[in-house]
């Protein structure tokens, strides 16, 4: 130990460790410190912006609520979240995307062709596919648990006075696999930039736009879960989401419903527009 100097010090740290040969802990601890280590040597890290680096971590950790969590929207806007869902994407299966901070994990059954919107004001839009299995046979009794920004841009779990669990709901497919609801057409919203991410992006000249979505995690029996996120063609911030969720697979098509349209099922109201997006599930292991 009394020889350690900048270069030893990374063996001599991982050997401080006595952490179970073999172990993933051991492997994830391990090239931790070498990467940690390797990019302050690369830097030549100076105090101030050690300490720099401290205190952001230390601001992050204080304007973080179990409802507001930095640490996550740092993770998005570094593309940290999305490079993780890339690697966890299977063969064959729909592409994953953010959770985001929003999710509750038991929001109301919503009826198929139930409206999600409840009367917010909006462009009704009819979201409709099948949940099926990377051979193509449908998925009957999946489930779509899904949950959205309003027609501004809003989560009600933001708003004061508001329902949490609004714009939220889960839909068992039908015995064909298929999903359908309408709801209100989601606006572009601003990622919290009032902390310390923010200004980290403000520091880069970045804007703190999301691409208007739909949340989805989709769940079915023997298949590996998805969480997941729908885009629409064509609209704003598309090509420069704020957290990298955006991927090619994972934009629909936003269409108008013509006044003559029927639709296959039976809708609780009347949409103005359409999207369809199959989801495919890998098995599970
Ligand atoms: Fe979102």
């Amino acid at each position: 130990m009394a020889q350690i100097n900048q270069f030893t010090i990374t063996e001599a740290v991982k050997e401080s460790f006595q952490t179970e040969e073999g172990s993933r802990f051991k492997f994830l601890l391990e090239t931790f410190i070498d990467h940690l280590h390797d990019y302050t040597r690369e830097v030549n890290m100076t105090h101030d912006e050690w300490m720099g680096m401290l205190m952001f971590l230390y601001d992050c950790g204080k304007i973080s609520t179990p409802e507001r969590h930095e640490f996550i929207l740092l993770s998005d806007v570094v593309g940290l979240s999305a490079l993780v869902d890339m690697i966890n994407t299977r063969g064959g299966a729909t592409e994953g995307s953010n959770l985001g901070p929003f999710y509750l994990d038991d929001a109301p059954e919503l009826e198929l062709g139930g409206d999600l919107a409840r009367g917010r004001d909006g462009t009704t839009l009819l979201v409709h596919g099948i949940v099926r299995d990377s051979l193509g046979n449908p998925l009957p009794g999946a489930i779509v648990d899904t949950w959205q920004a309003d027609g501004s841009g809003t989560y009600p779990i933001q708003e004061h006075g508001q329902d949490k669990y609004d714009l939220r709901g889960k839909i068992t497919a039908d015995g064909e696999g298929r999903y359908y609801y309408t709801t209100v057409l989601p606006k572009p919203y601003t990622v919290p930039y009032d902390g310390p991410v923010g200004r980290l992006l403000r520091a880069g000249n970045r804007h703190a736009w999301r691409a208007a979505h739909l949340h989805f995690i989709i769940r079915a029996e023997k298949m590996r879960a998805i969480t997941t996120e729908l885009f629409f063609e064509n609209t704003e911030y598309i090509d420069n989401d704020a957290v990298f969720g955006v991927r090619k697979s994972l934009i629909a098509k936003l269409e108008p419903v013509k006044k003559s349209e029927e639709f296959p099922f039976a809708l609780e109201k009347r949409p103005d527009a359409k999207c369809r997006f199959d989801f495919v599930l890998a098995p599970e292991g």
